[in-house]
């Protein structure tokens, strides 16, 4: 037997996540392998929003994904030394799967580029981007994108897949650093502080016709204040709700908005980036081919540690991230 580690969702959140609702602790795995098994060591491991919003029962081990290597393998797919993307939890630095199940595939073919991609730009997080942008909103040449968390994992990729489409990008994030970034190495159009501007007289500014297309990651007042501020015929793809997660699914109360969808003619559809889960590997192919052609630039918050991996993800709610936040173990 050898002695790995894991984190457990401990306690249930209360509002904003807490380092104090996760708890590390240690477990025993087998060392020997039946056939058809790998173990795998934890290389990088993510950290989401969704962590939150779809929480695991009290008790349980945090899911995530992994980039990881093969240790030791009795699988003929999946030899020692592969680099694999594997949804193993918040476990290190051993973990033993079986190879033929779908928790396990074969990386991206990121060539030079980073493994750690295989967790964001050209991950989860780069497929939502794609398939938000593609299938809901659908932008054209002329048209203006609004995006919030605009400097995070999804954000980042969604406001340049805008600019390559021809649009007219509005970026929104949470500090001067992430907006200069946006602005200044990303091509956005036009950036803003949500913290220190009025949103409303933020959007007229930028966009005095208004808005055809916004990709919310946020929602909350944000999506309110923006729904009144769309075009005729604006399209709404409704990708995350950060602001909401600590409301647990509890009522909100906010403006209505059905009459602008009404006169406006608006569409507004939610999405989950699994649903196209088919098509993410050609996806996958058309971002990198963008990241090499320098369309798509990418930046990782890399914290160091699998013991630091609790405050990186409480970090994501109070914004500690700029482009994807990824743990390095
Ligand atoms: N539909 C899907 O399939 C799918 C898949 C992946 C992600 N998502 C959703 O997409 C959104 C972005 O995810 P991500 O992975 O790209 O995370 P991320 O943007 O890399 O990290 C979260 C960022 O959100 C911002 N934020 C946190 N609380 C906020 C608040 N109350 N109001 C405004 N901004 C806030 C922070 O940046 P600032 O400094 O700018 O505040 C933070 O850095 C999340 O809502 C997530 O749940 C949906």
């Amino acid at each position: 037997m050898v002695q790995a580690r894991k984190w457990v969702y401990a306690h249930e959140f209360e509002d904003q996540p807490q380092t104090s609702n996760l708890q590390l602790v240690t477990e025993t795995i087998p060392d020997t392998l039946q056939d058809g098994e790998v173990l795998c060591e934890a290389v990088f491991l993510s950290v989401d929003p969704y962590m939150r919003l779809f929480k695991v029962a009290v008790g349980d081990v945090m899911q995530c994904e992994q980039v990881a290597r093969v240790t030791a393998s009795k699988s003929d797919s999946f030899p020692v030394g592969t680099m694999v993307l594997a949804r193993l939890g918040w476990r290190w630095p051993h973990t033993i799967v079986v190879s033929d199940t779908s928790i396990l595939e074969q990386l991206p073919p990121l060539g030079e580029l980073p493994a750690s991609l295989a967790l964001g730009t050209v991950g989860m997080p780069g497929m939502t981007a794609y398939f938000g942008v593609e299938e809901i909103l659908k932008p054209v040449q002329g048209e203006t994108v609004l995006v919030n968390a605009a400097a995070g994992a999804v954000g980042s990729v969604v406001g340049q897949m805008a600019k390559i489409k021809g649009c007219k990008v509005i970026g929104y994030a949470g500090t001067k650093e992430k907006c200069d970034w946006l602005k200044s190495e990303l091509g956005f159009d036009a950036v803003f502080n949500y913290k220190e501007t009025k949103l409303e007289d933020s959007i007229k500014d930028a966009a005095p016709e208004g808005v055809d297309c916004y990709f919310d990651n946020v929602g909350g007042e944000f999506s309110s204040t923006v729904l009144f501020n769309m075009k005729q015929g604006g399209r709404i793809a409704v990708c995350g709700q950060i602001d909401q997660y600590r409301y647990d699914g509890k009522q909100q109360t906010g403006p209505l908005v059905y009459g602008q969808m009404l006169v406006k003619q608006l569409t507004m559809k939610g999405f989950m980036c699994r649903h196209y889960f088919q098509h993410w590997p050609e996806a996958k192919i058309q971002v990198i081919d963008w990241i090499k052609q320098g369309k798509i630039k990418y930046r990782e918050t890399i914290t160091e540690g699998f013991e630091n991996m609790a405050e990186a993800f409480v970090g994501l709610f109070r914004g500690a991230n700029t482009g994807k936040a990824i743990v390095k173990v």
